[in-house]
């Protein structure tokens, strides 16, 4: 049953592809999160109407201040487990919606696993109404613990079906197969990304993701927890870079008909980050080690040659310049402003 608990700006935009919103009218579900915000923002200043559909589990509504001053932007407050209302023309739908954080996501595994797969069926189902584009953000995790490394698209993963990751990591691959059975079936046009790790600005101080983790440590002079002993890889990826790869893989003239690989292949160990972190926070933290998660993957690193080659795609964007302005931004959301080392771009 649909479930519109709250508009919180009615009526905006009266047709598709009309007026000033020449581009048509996007859904963004997950609008009000860390990637979804920079998404609606991004799609606003491209020239769409934008409708961000959120239920506020992760995401937060001051993520949404700046949006919410644009005549093209629109926020429904609804749990996307819920059918969609009927009757929301929409020209392409972005499905950013579920929560991405270990603690988050484990915090209620069976409405995370619910928000993947009802979730998305409920989209694909408005796609399908109206005849509109849909894109998935699917992850890295849908790999788990890989035992090939890096990881291309061609790679099945090596995943646990039954551990405290698994609400996440299934509900994620099970997507994907909604999505491409949708696509087979009905002839939706469907744009799957499998994201690795991105960090930026809108990012929560308490979401357990490793980059805001140890910022915000940092900068409170509190040590740096890192889990195992701190050899196990990751990829990461600025935000605008991951948006700009949304775009284009939204935008391509072609569906791939698999998922794509987004994310920076560029690879670093734990303890490297948490060195860089104390670095450019200027900090006098200390690194302590912690017990390594259940089923924590060892190493993550993604092959782009698909995005590079057909999406002319690929990270602009280094380590310590995202990590400039990501301390930039912790400094000023935990203390105000406070001048932090210099941004290594403008
Ligand atoms: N950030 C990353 O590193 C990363 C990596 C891989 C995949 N992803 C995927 O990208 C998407 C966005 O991630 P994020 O980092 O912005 O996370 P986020 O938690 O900041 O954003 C998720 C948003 O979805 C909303 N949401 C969750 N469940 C919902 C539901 N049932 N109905 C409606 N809204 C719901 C939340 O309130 C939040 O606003 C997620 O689907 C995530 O799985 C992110």
């Amino acid at each position: 049953m649909s479930k519109v608990i709250k508009v919180l700006k009615p009526g905006v935009g009266t047709g598709r592809r009309g007026g000033s919103f020449n581009r048509g009218r996007a859904l963004v579900a997950g609008g009000a999160g860390f990637l979804g915000s920079h998404l609606c923002e991004r799609l606003l200043r491209d020239g769409y109407e934008v409708i961000a559909v959120d239920n506020f589990h992760t995401g937060k509504r001051y993520n949404l201040n700046v949006l919410q001053r644009d005549p093209g932007f629109l926020c429904i407050e609804h749990d996307i487990i819920d059918p969609l209302p009927r009757d929301l023309p929409v020209d392409e739908i972005y499905n950013l919606a579920c929560p991405a954080s270990p603690p988050h996501y484990q915090a209620d595994p069976i409405h995370t696993f619910k928000t993947s797969v009802l979730g998305s069926m409920n989209l694909l189902e408005l796609a399908r109404r109206h005849n509109a584009k849909i894109f998935q953000a699917s992850t890295s995790e849908v790999y788990g613990d890989p035992l090939v490394h890096p990881q291309p698209e061609g790679y099945f993963g090596n995943v646990n079906t039954h551990g405290p990751r698994s609400c996440y990591d299934e509900g994620k691959r099970s997507a994907e197969t909604l999505f491409f059975d949708y696509s087979r079936t009905y002839g939706i046009d469907v744009r799957v990304a499998r994201i690795f790790n991105t960090y930026g600005r809108r990012m929560q101080p308490d979401d357990g993701r490793v980059v805001s983790n140890f910022i915000v440590q940092a900068l409170r002079g509190e040590d740096l927890t890192v889990y195992g002993s701190g050899l196990q890889t990751r990829s990461f990826c600025y935000a605008d870079d991951l948006i700009q790869g949304f775009i284009r893989l939204m935008n391509a003239p072609n569906a791939p008909a698999h998922p794509v690989n987004l994310g920076n292949p560029v690879e670093f160990t734990v303890m490297e980050l948490a060195r860089l972190v104390i670095d450019y926070t200027n900090s006098r933290s200390r690194i302590v080690h912690r017990p390594l998660p259940v089923d924590d993957p060892r190493q993550r690193k993604p092959d782009i040659s698909f995005a590079r080659q057909n999406l002319g795609w690929e990270p602009q964007v280094s380590l310590s310049q995202g990590l400039a302005h990501t301390v930039e931004y912790f400094d000023a959301l935990l203390y105000g402003s406070r001048p932090v080392k210099e941004a290594a771009m403008s």
